[in-house]
C-alpha cells in the first residue's frame, strides 16, 4: 500500500474557491481578491512581444525583475527572491526552517496557507488571539515558545484587512528572541503603502523578511509572480529549496512591465479603495459588522455562521460568489473581493434584501 507521511493523513486541504455558478446566472466571483481591474495595458504588449520564444526556460535568476523592484524601493537586488507567486516562497520558507518538532506562530484569524504550509513539513502551527480582528502585538510575544521557528504577520492581513502600524511590527521585532524569523506578509502591501514608512530597512537585521506580490495591486494573479527581501544567508537557504525555474517566462515580463507602470498601478489602488468604501457604507447602514479594511475586500459578520451560510446561499443562486471565512476561524464571515462598480451593486442590494428577509 501507498502511505503518505503520518502528519499529511491528518491535515485538511487549502480550501480552494468553489466558482460554480447557479444555472443560467452570470457569474460574479467577488471570492478571490483578485483586481478589479486588468494590469496596466503595457503587460499585454510586453507579454506580446515575449511570446516569441516559450521554447526557452526563463531567467532562473529573474535578473531584470529583480534589478527594476531594487531601483524602485530602493533595496539590494542580491536580497530579491521571486516566487510562483507568493504562496511559493511561504512553502519554501516553510521547508527551509519548519520541521516536526519546531513551530510556526501567526494571529488567530491569518492567512490559512500559513497553517497548510507549517503543517506539512510536520511542525506545529500556534496561533494567537487578536484584539477585534487585528494582529495582537503582545498576544503574539505571550505565544511564542522555545520551539517557535517563524511568526507569519500579514499586514493588512487576509481575511480580516485590518492592519498594524509600522511602529507595532518594529516593537513585535524588537521583542522577539532573534532565533525566531518574522515573516511580514504585504500580499496587500501597496493598498497601505501612504500609511506608513516601508519596512523593508527591517529586514538589514538578519531576522526578518517582506513579502509582496504582483497578485493584487498589479492585476497579475493569473502570471503567479511573488517577491521577498530576504536576508542574504537566508536567500542562500531559500534556493536549495526552490523550484530553480519557478516564475514562467511570461510572469517575469508582465511582472516588470506592470512594475514600470506606476501610475496605473497607484490609480488602481485608489479606485479599489473608493469602490470599497461605497460598499462598506453600504453593509453598515444595512447592520453588518465590517472591520475597517486596508486591502481589496471587506470582511461581512454576521450573526452566525448559519446567517453567514444562508447570506452565502442566497447570492449564490444569484451568481455572486463571495467567501466563506471557516478556514480562518471565522465561519460566521463572509469576504466580499472589491469588483467592477457594478458588481458591487449587485453584490450590496442581493445582501440588503437578504438582510431584510431575516428581519421580517
Ligand atoms: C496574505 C496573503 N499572502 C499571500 C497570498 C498569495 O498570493 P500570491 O501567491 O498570489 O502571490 C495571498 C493571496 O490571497 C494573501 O492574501
Amino acid at each position: 500500500m501507498i502511505t503518505p507521511l503520518p502528519h499529511l493523513a491528518s491535515m485538511a486541504p487549502y480550501a480552494l474557491a468553489d466558482l460554480a455558478a447557479a444555472e443560467g446566472k452570470r457569474l460574479v466571483s467577488l471570492s478571490q481578491n483578485e483586481s478589479f481591474r486588468p494590469p496596466s495595458p503595457m503587460v499585454a504588449q510586453a507579454m506580446r512581444d515575449a511570446s516569441e520564444a516559450p521554447h526557452l526556460y526563463p531567467d532562473p535568476d529573474w535578473s531584470d525583475l529583480r534589478h527594476a523592484l531594487a531601483d524602485l524601493h530602493g533595496l539590494n537586488a542580491g536580497q530579491i527572491l521571486c516566487g510562483n507567486g507568493s504562496l511559493d516562497l511561504i512553502g519554501c520558507l516553510a521547508r527551509t526552517y519548519l520541521s516536526a518538532g519546531g513551530a510556526a506562530l501567526a494571529p488567530e484569524h491569518a492567512y490559512p496557507f500559513f497553517r497548510i504550509a507549517t503543517e506539512t513539513t510536520g511542525a506545529r502551527f500556534d496561533t494567537a488571539e487578536e484584539t477585534d480582528l487585528c494582529a495582537d502585538i503582545d498576544a503574539l510575544l505571550a505565544a511564542v515558545k522555545s520551539d517557535t521557528k517563524i511568526v507569519f504577520i500579514a499586514n493588512p492581513g487576509n481575511p480580516t484587512g485590518t492592519r498594524r502600524s509600522g511602529a507595532d511590527l518594529r516593537r513585535l521585532r524588537e521583542a522577539l528572541p532573534a532565533t525566531v524569523l518574522l515573516v511580514i506578509d504585504e500580499a496587500y502591501g501597496e493598498f497601505a503603502d501612504h500609511l506608513h514608512q516601508p519596512l523593508f530597512d527591517m529586514v538589514n537585521r538578519g531576522d526578518t523578511l517582506v513579502l509582496r506580490t504582483f497578485s493584487k495591486a498589479y492585476g497579475l494573479a493569473g502570471m503567479r509572480v511573488g517577491w521577498g527581501y530576504v536576508p542574504g544567508p537566508v536567500a542562500a537557504e531559500m534556493r536549495k529549496v526552490m523550484n530553480p525555474n519557478n516564475v514562467a517566462l511570461l510572469g517575469q515580463v508582465a511582472a516588470l512591465a506592470a512594475l514600470k507602470d506606476q501610475d496605473y498601478m497607484g490609480a488602481t489602488c485608489q479606485e479599489t479603495a473608493a469602490l470599497r468604501s461605497r460598499f462598506v457604507t453600504r453593509m453598515r447602514t444595512a447592520g453588518i459588522d465590517v472591520p475597517e479594511s486596508h486591502t481589496n475586500f471587506a470582511l461581512l459578520r454576521f450573526a452566525s455562521a448559519e446567517a453567514a451560510q444562508r447570506m452565502d446561499h442566497a447570492l449564490r443562486s444569484e451568481g455572486v460568489l463571495l467567501r466563506g471565512q471557516g478556514g480562518a476561524g471565522l465561519p460566521e464571515c463572509l469576504r466580499a473581493t472589491v469588483g467592477v462598480a457594478d458588481d458591487m451593486d449587485l453584490a450590496a442590494e442581493l445582501i440588503e434584501t437578504q438582510v431584510l428577509e431575516e428581519m421580517s
